[in-house]
């Protein structure tokens, strides 16, 4: 589905990443694992067509993704949350699902605002609220919900666990488990590995820009070898 293979990337003078490869399959979870500064943010970046390739190729559902903008590659059919969730600060919660609504238009059963309301209740208590005045587990909900409405037929997130109470954590847990059934193919990177490798089907794990480690969830929680060594679990 998404196809990454040997890309090179970085910022200005600074290369991060060396030749890495991934692939993402239809209606699997693909975790994205490594130490922080690994290069996992910047291999999302450049996915999503917000860092340029400088090596390699990109490809989704067979169609080259290089070159292309970010609006467009998220038109072709992939939602990212970024690290940051890039709520907008000074529109409602509901300005800011309008938002994702009006640019993309909802297939036949797809995400509309009452199925993503339906999927986080909260929000649906918070529409009036501005951007700025949620929780982190309410922006990270909002940040999802946004997402959705994209309608995508992949889902990248950029730790969505990042800061938040471990009650939100297992609320974000049992969300994503819920997309994952309903068949939503993802790529999730996170620091949290049982949070990650509970959902995941696949992974790799991701040193100094380069790939170090493939197999299935199962695999890698049973190789406390792999984990001691790439992720000091
Ligand atoms: N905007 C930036 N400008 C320069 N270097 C950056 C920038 N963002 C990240 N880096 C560097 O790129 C490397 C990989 O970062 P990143 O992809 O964010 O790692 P990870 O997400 O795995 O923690 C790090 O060494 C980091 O310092
Ligand atoms: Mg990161």
């Amino acid at each position: 589905m998404l196809d990454v293979s040997d890309i090179a990337s970085g910022y200005g003078e600074t290369q991060v990443l060396y030749g890495l490869s991934l692939k993402a399959e239809p209606g699997r979870v693909l975790a994205v694992l490594g130490r922080n500064g690994a290069g996992k943010s910047t291999t999302l970046k450049t996915i999503m067509g917000l860092l340029p390739l400088r090596g390699g190729t990109v490809s989704f559902e067979g169609r080259p993704i290089s070159g292309r903008t970010p609006f467009d590659i998220a038109r072709m059919g992939i939602a990212y949350v970024p690290e940051t969730r890039d709520i907008f600060p000074s529109l409602t919660v509901k300005e800011n699902l309008e938002l994702a609504a009006r640019r993309f238009p909802c297939p036949p059963g797809g995400w509309t605002m009452d199925r993503a309301i339906a999927l986080f209740p909260r929000l649906g208590e918070r529409l009036s609220n501005g951007g700025n005045e949620l929780s982190g587990g309410e922006a990270q909900m909002l940040a999802i919900a946004r997402a959705l409405l994209m309608n995508p037929r992949l889902l990248i997130l950029d730790e969505p666990t990042e800061g938040l109470a471990p009650i939100i954590v297992r609320l974000i847990h049992d969300k994503l488990a819920e997309l994952k059934h309903q068949g939503l193919s993802m790529v999730l990177v996170e620091q949290n590995f049982g949070f990650a490798t509970s959902l995941a089907d696949d992974v790799v794990v991701v040193s100094k820009g380069q790939v170090v480690w493939r197999g299935t969830a199962a695999e890698i929680r049973a190789d406390t070898e792999a984990q001691h060594k790439w992720l000091g679990v």
